[in-house]
């Protein structure tokens, strides 16, 4: 059918797949998945009485433990950062590590005060296996630089540390959903824990619905909490400041909060 496509329509096509968010070919050739279900056989009809029969006289198969269990055990059984990365990237639960080409853990120095979480790998930070290296991870650089802090400073006290609730890009970029945030938060929990910062900033709401179990940004965005047994300070997403740059004025102030925080002597 391709062939007989101007080159105009063809170029349509393009585009409007680009809209729909695919910005990758998974294959060399392409295939009409139309085609395929008209031919593919249809399901016989089931036949009324066996089926329960057949449960009836099945043996108990042992699944394993469930994905929560696998991941908390896991999680739990790493000593150190370098193990709970290992883990994860050996963890199988979770569809999304299939469709991504990196498991994105972190970057920055781990023993920060502060800790950042974000939500989720796009395309670059899948890419490049880390966090936050696309716009939106440079407008982060430039906020952090704007107090004094940095992911590649030397010093414990200007550093920070960033991760997300997710280390897989989601099909698309779409939202994360519940059961992957239940499914990952064993990690998360521990990747706090072995990172021991003092703080934590949440960037956005699947990081406040991570944590802190709610959502509302804009409601929480500024004022100090506590998550994971730390303070937390939620913040706008750097990505919602590309879309709405009138917002970066809540932002400025809510970093001058996290600024003010840390000169507080310990
Ligand atoms: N957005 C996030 O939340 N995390 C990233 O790593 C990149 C973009």
């Amino acid at each position: 059918m391709i062939e007989t496509l101007t080159h105009q329509e063809l170029r349509l096509c393009l585009e409007w797949q680009v809209e729909l968010g695919i910005d990758e070919a998974i294959s060399e050739t392409p295939i009409d998945r139309y085609e395929l279900a008209a031919q593919a056989p249809r399901p016989a009809a089931p036949a009324a009485a066996a089926p329960v029969q057949a449960a009836a006289a099945a043996p108990a198969v042992d699944e394993g433990p469930g994905p929560v269990e696998a991941a908390r055990a896991a999680a739990q059984s790493a000593p150190d950062l370098a193990a709970l990365k290992e883990a994860m990237a050996g963890y199988e639960h979770c569809e999304l590590k299939r469709g991504a080409r990196n498991l994105v853990f972190c970057d920055g120095r781990p023993g920060a005060r502060v800790m950042i979480i974000g939500e989720a790998p796009g395309r670059d930070e899948d890419r490049m296996g880390r966090p936050f290296v696309g716009r939106a991870g440079q407008l982060l650089d430039r906020m952090l630089a704007a107090i004094g802090l940095s992911r590649e400073a030397p010093g414990t006290e200007e550093a920070v540390y960033i991760t997300n609730v997710l280390p897989w890009r989601p099909p698309q970029n779409r939202d994360p959903k519940p059961d992957e945030i239940a499914m990952l938060l064993p990690f998360l929990e521990r990747h706090v824990a072995l990172a021991r910062p003092e703080v934590l900033v949440l960037m956005g709401n699947a990081a406040c619905q991570t944590v802190l179990q709610t959502r509302g940004i804009t409601r929480l965005r500024g004022s100090w909490t506590q998550g994971f047994g730390l303070p937390v300070l939620p913040m706008f997403h750097p990505a919602y400041l590309l879309r709405n740059p009138h917002a970066k004025r809540e932002a400025w102030a809510d970093l001058l909060e996290l600024k003010a925080h840390l000169e507080v002597p310990r």
